[in-house]
């Protein structure tokens, strides 16, 4: 008779950074239960602690360092704990994250989680254990993630892994290796048991959703030696689109991120075409000035940039739009910094990740540039820049005011129990008298109040 291992060991797992590292985390925890391991949500019953981190910019490492102390500390106590960090941060600094004594006991980058269990033995034996293998192909397609932390209602999956893209300032390329677009079919299923399991909307996530490709499973280059009618069968990031959202009108599809040198029409129409892809783009502009743009290599300009806000407003008026914004970039001038105001002015954006510039060891412009603008004068700028955006963020959400928005509940606002919060189409949160409702209901809300962040108002039937 076939035994399922005994589940006895405990695992607790900290999530940093993005979206793309919440989904690692469910693979990491499928791996590792098909190990005997069962998850808890509190690391003082752990036998293992995994961080899961992020290397975007200095400050979420140090976050890291800061944590992994702590838990030193509280090691003394649990000496036969096992600590592990995966991730980016694993990645980007491999070995290092082992030489201080009794802080790290597993080194594990993003390709390597089907390897934890290994590495876990090693560490029982007796030495530290580390892989931050790169891979061309690996995807976890058919590994079926364990929903950690889920609100029951909405879920990650991913679509693809690593970057292809060189943008200056940015790690990730270092950090998740080469872009890899999974195979569409596992996606479907994927999705297709979360809608069996009771999920409302999906969020497929990649680095850059447009680039998705998948043609057989050959990597991208070879795309261009392959016959006219197979590339017509290729399936695109439209497509992909499509596919996922005829598995149920009931069903909410949304993704992240959108690359404004990649998007196509062809998105855009598919997302006018189905009811049930969420009208809401979030699109990263980094800079509004060209000059910098070309020096953080990202490939367009700011007439370009400009060219597809407006083609999205043109197609899909109600289309929410959010972005991404550095400030105080190599070499940026007081000018440069007028322009990004400017492009913030004009594009009217529902909400933005605002950041200032941290110079990441190893990237383009690490190499390249020197990072030669003082800390408080990105400061300064970033806070110029937030507080102009929070005043346009506050502006767009008035315009919901009186009007009625299709809500799927999430679950309780963070307020109260006697409140539930779920969001919009646009992807903004909308708190309401809870009544009878519960999660994964769909409740039309007519708006009465808005803030920077959110929409308030009552259920009409
Ligand atoms: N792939 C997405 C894109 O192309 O926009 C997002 C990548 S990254 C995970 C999210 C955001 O972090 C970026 O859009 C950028 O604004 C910010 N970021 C990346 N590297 C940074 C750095 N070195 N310093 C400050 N912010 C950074
Ligand atoms: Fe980083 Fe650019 Fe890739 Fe986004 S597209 S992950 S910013 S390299
Ligand atoms: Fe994400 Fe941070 Fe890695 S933003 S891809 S976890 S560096």
């Amino acid at each position: 008779m076939f035994l399922m291992p005994e589940k006895t060991k405990k695992l607790y797992i900290e999530t940093y950074g993005c979206a793309m590292n919440v989904s690692d985390s469910e693979i990491v925890a499928s791996v590792m239960n098909g190990e005997g391991f069962t998850n808890v949500d509190n690391e003082q019953d752990a036998d293992v602690i995994f961080l899961n981190t992020c290397a975007i910019r200095d400050g979420a490492e140090q976050k890291i360092w800061n944590r992994l102390r702590a838990i030193k500390a509280m090691r003394k106590q649990r000496p036969g704990m096992i600590v592990g960090v995966l991730g980016c941060m694993a990645e980007r600094l491999k070995s290092k994250l082992l030489e201080e004594d009794r802080l790290v006991d597993v080194v594990a980058g993003p390709d390597a989680y089907r390897d934890l269990p290994n590495l876990i033995r090693q560490v029982e034996e007796g030495s530290k254990a580390m892989n931050v293998m790169l891979s061309l192909e690996e995807t976890y397609s058919e590994i079926t993630p364990v929903r950690l932390n889920s609100n029951g209602v909405s879920a990650f999956i991913s679509i693809m892994r690593g970057c292809d893209n060189m943008c200056s300032f940015c790690v990730v390329p270092f950090t998740r290796g080469r872009e890899r677009s999974r195979d569409p079919f596992s996606i479907v299923e994927e999705a297709r048991q979360l809608l069996a399991e009771g999920i409302k909307e999906v969020t497929l996530l990649g680095q850059n959703v447009d680039s998705y490709l998948w043609f057989g499973g050959g990597p991208k280059k070879e795309f261009e030696k392959i016959t006219n009618e197979q590339k017509a069968e290729a399936i695109t990031f439209d497509k992909l689109l499509g596919m996922v959202a005829d598995l149920s009108p009931e069903l909410r599809v949304r993704f992240s991120t959108s690359h404004p040198k990649d998007i196509t029409d062809a998105v855009l129409y598919k997302m006018l075409e189905y009811e049930n892809i969420c009208n809401y783009i979030h699109l990263p502009v980094q800079s509004g000035s060209s000059r910098v743009l070309d020096l953080m290599n990202r490939t367009y300009d700011r007439a370009w940039y400009e060219s597809k806000v407006l083609r999205i407003r043109e197609l899909i008026p109600e289309c929410g739009i959010t972005t991404d914004v550095i400030s105080g970039f190599c070499t940026e001038a007081e000018e440069d910094h007028q322009q990004t105001m400017d492009i913030i002015q004009w594009g009217q954006f529902d909400f933005a990740f605002m950041y200032a510039y941290s110079e990441r060891p190893g990237t383009l412009a690490a190499r390249q540039y020197a990072d030669d603008i003082p800390e408080e004068v990105k400061g300064r700028r970033l806070a110029e820049i937030v507080k102009l955006q929070n005043g346009i963020s506050k502006q767009k959400h008035e315009q919901f005011l009186g009007k009625t928005c299709k809500v799927l509940v999430e679950g309780f606002s963070k307020r109260s129990k006697e409140d539930l919060k779920g969001r919009n189409d646009q992807n903004v949160i909308v708190v309401f008298p809870a009544q009878h409702y519960k999660p994964g209901d769909y409740v039309n809300v007519k708006i009465e109040r808005a803030t920077t962040t959110s929409l308030i108002g009552k259920v009409v039937e």
